[in-house]
């Protein structure tokens, strides 16, 4: 749990088909102060290689969603499904508990029956226009994860003229969340950098202005 804010959210990316929609999930996780994106099953992230936006958010891959609901289990949080269903609360309600991780539909299918056996409890968004039966899932995601925000009590970042100030990227991911001093964070380090590796989130080398990076087109625009 993170010591300053007392509560963590977490984004579980099991479903969701297309990947410039993973890139703007990423940018309004990092926004809204996701601790993790959690990535299951398919890790072939190459394209989201940036260097600078790896370094303000961290990645996590698991094979199976039940590895990834152990992993969240064991951090004690809540599994929230993001999903207009019959026992779903509304999300301006604030229905939260504990450190939460949330698990978004399909484009196309919404949420699926496995993905909602692993859920504790569901939040929708209220809608109030006629012409749409649901929201794009990032635009979704952004409202859910600004909710938490607001209920968790995050600290607003600061804003300089017409923007929120951008972190200096750290030079090492995992500082902020390990006290650098010990033998143990030092342990922990070096395997998330191990780990992101090879995992292929993040090529270290990449220079970021590849084409193909649209992590880094995404927090790089104006
Ligand atoms: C485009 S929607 C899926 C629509 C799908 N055709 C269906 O009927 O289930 C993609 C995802 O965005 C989220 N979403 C969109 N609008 C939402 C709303 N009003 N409340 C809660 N979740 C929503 C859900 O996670 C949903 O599974």
């Amino acid at each position: 749990m993170d010591d300053e804010r007392g509560f963590e959210s977490y984004v579980v990316v099991h479903n969701i088909a297309k990947r410039h929609n993973v890139g703007t999930l990423a940018r309004s996780a990092t926004a809204f102060g996701v601790s993790e994106l959690i990535l299951v099953g398919r890790r072939d992230f190459n394209a989201f290689g940036s260097h600078g936006s790896s370094s303000h958010l961290r990645f996590r891959h698991f094979h199976s969603l039940s590895d990834a609901h152990l992993f969240l289990k064991e951090r004690d949080c809540d599994i929230c499904g993001v999903e207009i269903t019959d026992n779903a609360a509304a999300v301006n309600q604030h229905p939260f508990k504990k450190s939460t991780a949330f698990l978004f539909g399909n484009e196309g299918t919404g949420l699926s029956a496995k993905e909602c056996e692993i859920c504790d409890f569901f939040v929708y968004i209220p809608q109030y226009g006629c012409g749409t039966a649901s929201l794009n899932v990032t635009v979704a995601a952004s409202i859910v994860l600004h909710h938490f925000g607001v209920w968790a009590g995050f600290s607003e970042r600061t804003r300089d003229g017409n923007k929120f100030v951008v972190a200096e990227r750290p030079v090492k991911q995992v500082k902020r969340n390990f006290c650098t001093e010990s033998a143990d964070s030092i342990a922990e380090e070096r395997k998330s950098r191990r780990e992101n590796a090879t995992n292929g989130f993040f090529d270290e080398s990449e220079e970021g202005d590849s084409p193909s990076n649209l992590l880094n087109a995404m927090f790089g625009d104006k």
